[in-house]
């Protein structure tokens, strides 16, 4: 069955709109270590967090909180930087997935470039690794950058899917190839296949093309959907969704 890694981010979005910066005698809210027990429930295989330099909404206490209080593996999304592989060091996350990082960014908006910054990342990959997080590139569905990670001793790829979701109807299949083509890459080079970004529950039945994926990583829908039905419930109907259609994940 493919594993859902819920990211609970936009959590902190809401906390840090009001308590950002600001010192007081209330509890912020809402609070991090509720959300993740909230997505445990609703069936969640692991919870994501990103701790970004700007700090944005995750903090770096977030993630020692959720990794200490939380039974559930932590995949820590980080830019790959020495300051980020010294908060890894402090968090020891099960997984880490490098993401790249623009302060200007709304999300993460492309995939890593694993090609043009091989011999940094082929350190931190084996810094990381000997701390014991296993690690996944993320990246977009191209051969090259696939055949990089996998050269510098990756594990994973988490293959960037925002394109596929956010482009027209008529442009999806040939997105979607791309990420037929490059999983199957990646599979035959050993590594373990990942998807995110983007993706809705009206998206699942073409993401199950997709072959050899073993988890999806999913933040801003099941947090909107939150707002609606509680986090547990918007969890639990994501889960239930991919679970259902998981004999079709080839
Ligand atoms: N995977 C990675 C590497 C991401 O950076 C994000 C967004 O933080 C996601 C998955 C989840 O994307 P979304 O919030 O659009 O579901």
């Amino acid at each position: 069955m493919v594993h859902l890694g819920v990211n609970i981010d936009h959590v902190a979005t809401l906390r840090q709109a009001r308590y950002a910066g600001e010192s007081t005698a209330a509890t912020p809210e809402p609070d991090v270590l509720d959300a993740a027990r909230a997505a445990m429930q609703g069936g969640a295989d692991s919870i994501t967090l990103h701790v970004r330099e700007d700090r944005r909404h995750m903090q770096e206490e977030d993630a020692l909180c959720v990794r200490r209080e939380v039974p559930l593996p932590l995949n820590l999304e980080m830019g790959a930087t020495e300051s980020m592989l010294a908060v890894a060091s402090r968090v020891r996350p099960n997984f880490v997935c490098l993401v790249p990082e623009r302060r200007q960014e709304l999300t993460t908006e492309g995939g890593l470039d694993v090609c043009a910054r091989r011999a940094q990342l082929r350190e931190l990959v084996a810094a990381l690794t000997a701390q014991g997080s296993r690690v996944s590139m993320f990246i977009a569905p191209e051969p090259e950058q696939i055949h990089a990670s996998a050269e510098l001793g990756a594990p994973m790829v988490e293959l960037h899917t925002g394109r596929f979701a956010n482009t027209a109807a008529h442009e999806q299949e040939e997105e979607l190839q791309r990420l037929i083509r490059a999983a199957s890459l990646a599979h035959s080079l050993g590594l373990e296949v990942h998807a995110g970004h983007g993706i809705r529950l009206a998206h699942l039945s073409q993401i199950a093309r997709i072959p050899y994926l073993s988890e999806l990583n999913i933040g801003h829908t099941i947090i909107a959907r939150a707002v609606f039905v509680g986090l547990e419930q918007a969890v639990c109907e994501m889960k239930r969704a991919i679970a259902e259609l998981s004999p079709s994940f080839p």
